[in-house]
């Protein structure tokens, strides 16, 4: 299998691995449609290209999730974590996050791969949650699945739930890119920092494909780069 395994001293030096290999990507012409994650993970990564002089305004990019119900203007959306941390400070041709607030849901997610299918990605960067979830794809779901409406499991809520502000509903649900999706990437860049992601790195590791644990599907892809500062 083709795991590049990376271990670095800690969350900003994963975040400068990161932001090289996204620059030499951009800079040989290679990467036009830039997969997102959002969650704490991200947040140097994003330091690292704001504070770059790299030039996005030919890159598309294309978001994850995002929760049900949840309005952009809301600190706790996916779309307003974009805003501040990348999207305020750095110019992109576009930029596209499922609308979890759409009226019809369903057509907001096919719509979604939609646009996928029109712009292959070219790099997906994604974290993973304890449970092993990639994106918002929790155990079980299909490596098949495509963008869609998934319920969020009380473990996810649990995590997450302690970052809500403000009176918003904590959401049961949210929008995805599905397993399928996010395997359609050419490159996709896994980070995970802390003991807490431990089980989930190690079962990566472990090079089982496992339903239980999603994050093993990114075994079967020929491109996979996890940066991780955990000794394995
Ligand atoms: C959320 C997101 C995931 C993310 C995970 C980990 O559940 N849907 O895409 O990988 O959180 O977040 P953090 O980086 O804060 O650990």
């Amino acid at each position: 299998r083709n795991l590049n395994h990376v271990k670095v001293d800690n969350a900003e030096k994963g975040a400068e691995l990161t932001y090289n290999i996204i620059k030499e990507e951009l800079e040989s012409g290679r990467l036009h449609v830039l997969g997102l994650a959002t969650g704490s993970t991200m947040v140097p990564v994003y330091k690292e290209l704001t504070k770059s002089n790299l030039d996005f305004t030919n890159v598309v990019t294309f978001n994850l999730d995002e929760y049900v119900g949840v309005t952009a203007t809301s600190p706790n959306s996916y779309a307003y974590f974009m805003v501040e941390h990348l999207f305020s400070k750095k110019k992109f041709k576009e930029t596209h996050i499922p609308n979890g607030m759409a009226e019809n849901l369903d057509e907001e997610c096919a719509m979604y791969e939609m646009f996928l299918e029109k712009n292959p990605l070219d790099i997906q960067l994604l974290g993973v949650g304890e449970n092993g979830h990639i994106a918002f794809n929790e155990p079980g779901t299909s490596s098949d699945s495509v963008t869609h409406e998934a319920y969020l499991t009380e473990s996810t809520l649990g995590v997450n739930s302690q970052y809500f502000e403000n009176d918003d509903k904590i959401p049961e649900t949210a929008l995805t890119m599905g397993i399928s999706s996010i395997m359609g990437a050419k490159k996709l860049i896994l980070l995970a920092f802390g003991e807490k992601k431990r089980p989930a790195i190690n079962k990566l590791l472990e090079g089982n494909v496992l339903a239980d644990w999603p994050i093993t599907e990114l075994l079967k892809h020929d491109d996979l780069i996890v940066i991780t500062d955990l000794e394995i």
